[in-house]
């Protein structure tokens, strides 16, 4: 029963997507960078029992010209663990997930931060493994070029191989504490990791006792070849982003098979794909919601989000012409070019409306009544589309306050939905075994060649 109930992230950074989300009438305009605003708002989605709070991060403002950047209202966020571990001390049961690069940071100080938080939140710590698709990112960090896509992701694999690694430095009953001989922690319990690979040499082991989870819940949202293979390999959750229930199913279909074929249980994965959702008391109000949202976005962002996507400059084309068919592929994210350019296809836009539609937010939405997207989120988990849902809520806080008070409780009283956390860690909200150490079987030492 529980594995068939709808598993509920919120999308907190940008804590709206939408890029007209802080001109609405009553949003926050300072919602991305308010503490205040921020914890008002994790303690809804408490009250509202959501799995998880995610802290997406970019590592360089939006690569947009000027005239786009200066009307972004995520031109500025909070660095992610010192605002979840702040959070953690306002809530109780909430997951909080945090996006860490393995291109642009260590994995001794990506093991280090996610632990600390496991530990500081009590178990509801979650990794989103992310290889940073932004390629001004590369210039914040010593680098003039962006590493090339398949680079990035073999080193992303290498790279979640030594973070595990290190989580596993120590038996969980490693630390006596013997007052009376002296001793702290039994030697025999500490491994030290000594990894050298293509990309990375780490020593160990980590100066941090194993998370409480084991591991902080891993998480992807790569949907390339590479990316699905990743996440196949190494995955617990997945953010993806899918255009429609054909699309959901697919994919959902194809993670689970790719599990199987390398000895991985299917039902250890949660796919959530992100999802806007917009209510109205009628399918015409909540149209008319939308419309006045996207009526938000000026031109410049719209074209700007467009380059983003493709990975090439849109200003270039003819706005009023279909998107031209030789667009080359880009070192940033091949599956959002890919969704661009399917889009444009399937709905026959100009460059114009293609921007349009890209600049407010192009991704899955659920635009209705609390029955009808009620219907829509019953569809894909029924059909096993998906587990649930990353939302995202299209302004602040009003969006929010409307899918917890009213589409949760529609969800609860269809059965959909559970009414109270059933479990303490993140882990156990969402069914997801404990890993076992790889180095140590209940505390005890595994055989050296079990070690790697
Ligand atoms: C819900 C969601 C959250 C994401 N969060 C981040 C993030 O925090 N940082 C980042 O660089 N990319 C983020 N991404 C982008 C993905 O990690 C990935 O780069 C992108 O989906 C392209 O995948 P591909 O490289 O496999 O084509 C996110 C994507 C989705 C759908």
């Amino acid at each position: 029963m529980t594995n068939r109930q709808l598993r509920l992230n919120a999308f907190m950074r940008p804590a709206s997507i939408h890029t007209g989300a802080w001109r609405y009438p009553g949003a926050w305009p300072d919602m991305n960078f308010n503490f205040a605003h921020i914890k008002e708002c994790i303690r809804k989605l408490e009250a509202a029992i959501f799995d998880g709070f995610f802290m997406a991060d970019h590592m360089a403002v939006l690569n947009m010209p000027m005239d786009a950047l200066k009307r972004s209202h995520t031109s500025t966020s909070f660095e992610p663990f010192t605002l979840l571990a702040a959070l953690s001390q306002a809530t109780e049961h909430i997951g909080l997930l945090a996006t860490g690069s393995t291109t642009f940071d260590a994995p001794y100080h990506i093991a280090r931060r996610f632990a600390s938080l496991d530990h500081i939140s009590g178990g509801r710590a979650g990794w989103n493994i992310v290889t940073t698709s932004n390629p001004d990112a590369a210039l914040n960090f010593g680098l003039e070029e962006h590493m090339e896509h398949d680079e990035r992701y073999r080193r992303a694999r290498e790279f979640y191989k030594v973070v595990t690694g290190l989580w596993d430095s120590w038996a969980d009953d490693a630390f006596i504490r013997d007052v009376e001989s002296g001793t702290f922690f039994e030697p025999d319990k500490m491994h030290v990791l000594d990894h050298k690979g293509e990309f990375l040499s780490v020593r160990g082991p980590l100066n941090i006792a194993r998370p409480i989870q084991g591991w902080p819940v891993i998480v992807q949202a790569g949907a390339s070849e590479a990316g699905r293979q990743l996440a196949a390999e190494t995955a617990e959750m997945v953010f993806t982003a899918l255009p429609n229930m054909k699309a959901g199913k697919a994919f959902t279909a194809d993670i689970k098979n790719r599990m199987r074929k390398i000895g991985r249980n299917p039902d250890h994965m949660m796919i959530m794909p992100a999802c806007f959702v917009l209510l109205g008391d009628t399918k015409e109000e909540a149209q008319r919601k939308r419309s006045l949202l996207d009526s938000k976005v000026d031109y410049a962002n719209a074209i700007a989000s467009l380059s983003i996507a493709l990975g090439h400059d849109a200003s270039r084309f003819d706005p009023d012409k279909p998107l031209p068919d030789d667009i080359p592929e880009s070192n940033a994210s091949q599956s959002g070019r890919q969704r661009a350019i399917e889009l444009a296809r399937r709905e026959n836009l100009t460059v114009r409306q293609l921007a349009q539609r890209l600049g407010g937010f192009g991704g899955l939405a659920m635009v209705g009544t609390v029955g009808s997207v009620a219907d829509e989120m019953e569809e894909w988990l029924t059909t096993s589309a998906s587990d649930g849902f990353t939302i995202q809520f299209p302004y602040l806080p009003g969006a929010l306050d409307e899918f917890c008070t009213q589409l949760v409780p529609e969800l609860q009283r269809r059965g959909l939905y559970r009414r109270a956390y059933e479990g303490k860690t993140l882990r156990e909200h969402l069914g997801l075994p404990r890993p076992e150490n790889r180095f140590f079987k209940n505390g005890d030492r595994r055989a050296a060649n079990a070690a790697e």
